[in-house]
């Protein structure tokens, strides 16, 4: 579904990605390991639109997608979360999900010529639909909640619900359970997997706890330096000697990691 040739991304003289290639299976859950500063986050930016690369290419399903702006790939259904922007901190949690689709008339000037009743019409549609997907991740009951005052797991659920307003294919998601409780972060695995074998979604998940991890996917990616050292199962993986080496190399934290044995 998704192909990664030799992508660079420099910072002046600094190599944050360096000649990373995968790919990513249709359908598939990939999760992308590696020790801090490994390049991942700077990976999904430039898949993702948010930042350019250097050098090298990403097409999905055989499209030369590299460079393309968020806005763009966002209509092709590739997105990657981001975490609720302040502004929306006051609105509800539904509000939140409601936001989401782009190209809404009642933003639009050419729904002046066609009046309210288009608009009243899209707002029920879209209020049911946030409603389906608040109830689909087991928070319904925040609906009418402030998303600036949930809890910071319940915070990833609704920026997972944010994919699922619009025909997501791929979704990047980025340390899904950084600062989440083990019971949310069940939920959010969960939520994951039904959105695969339900949906269709296909998921590439930058995430530290080896437990979740294994629970989730079906292919793992560990990169360093900028680039993928290995991949296979996540046994595969742990098993590795130059992924032992990459994770040791910097640091007992990152050795930890490895190990799975959570913080
Ligand atoms: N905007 C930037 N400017 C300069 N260096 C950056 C920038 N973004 C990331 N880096 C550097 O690139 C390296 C990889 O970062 P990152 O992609 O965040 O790694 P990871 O997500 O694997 O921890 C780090 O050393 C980081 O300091
Ligand atoms: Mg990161």
């Amino acid at each position: 579904m998704i192909e990664v040739h030799d992508l660079h991304r420099h910072f002046g003289g600094f190599r944050a990605v360096d000649g990373a290639s995968l790919r990513v299976e249709p359908k598939s859950i990939t999760g992308l390991i590696g020790p801090n500063g490994a390049g991942k986050t700077t990976l999904f930016n430039v898949i993702a639109g948010v930042l350019p690369p250097t050098s090298g290419r990403v097409t999905m399903d055989g499209e030369d997608i590299t460079g393309l702006p968020p806005h763009d790939l966002f209509h092709k259904g590739l997105l990657r979360t981001f975490q609720i922007a302040h502004e929306f901190s006051s609105m509800t949690c539904r509000e939140n999900l409601m936001m989401v689709p782009g190209g809404q008339s009642g933003e639009s000037l050419w729904n002046t010529w066609f009046g309210r009743k288009r608009i009243a019409d899209e707002e029920r549609a879209l209020r049911a639909k946030a409603d389906e997907v608040l109830e689909f991740l087991t928070i319904e009951h925040l609906a009418e909640q402030r998303a600036g005052q949930v809890s910071g797991g319940q915070k990833k659920l609704l920026e997972l619900g944010r994919t699922m307003m619009v025909d997501a294919k791929i979704v990047f998601l980025d340390e899904v359970g950084a600062g989440v409780n083990r019971t949310l972060l069940g939920t959010i695995g969960d939520a994951i997997l039904r959105l695969n074998k339900e949906r269709g979604y296909t998921f590439v998940v930058i995430e530290h706890d080896m437990d979740f991890i294994g629970k989730i996917s079906d292919h793992v990616i560990c990169m360093a330096e900028g680039h993928v050292l290995a991949e296979g199962s996540l046994a595969e993986i742990k098993a590795d000697e130059r992924v032992i080496e990459a994770y040791l190399g910097t640091g007992l934290k990152n050795k930890d990691q490895l190990a799975g044995a959570g913080a």
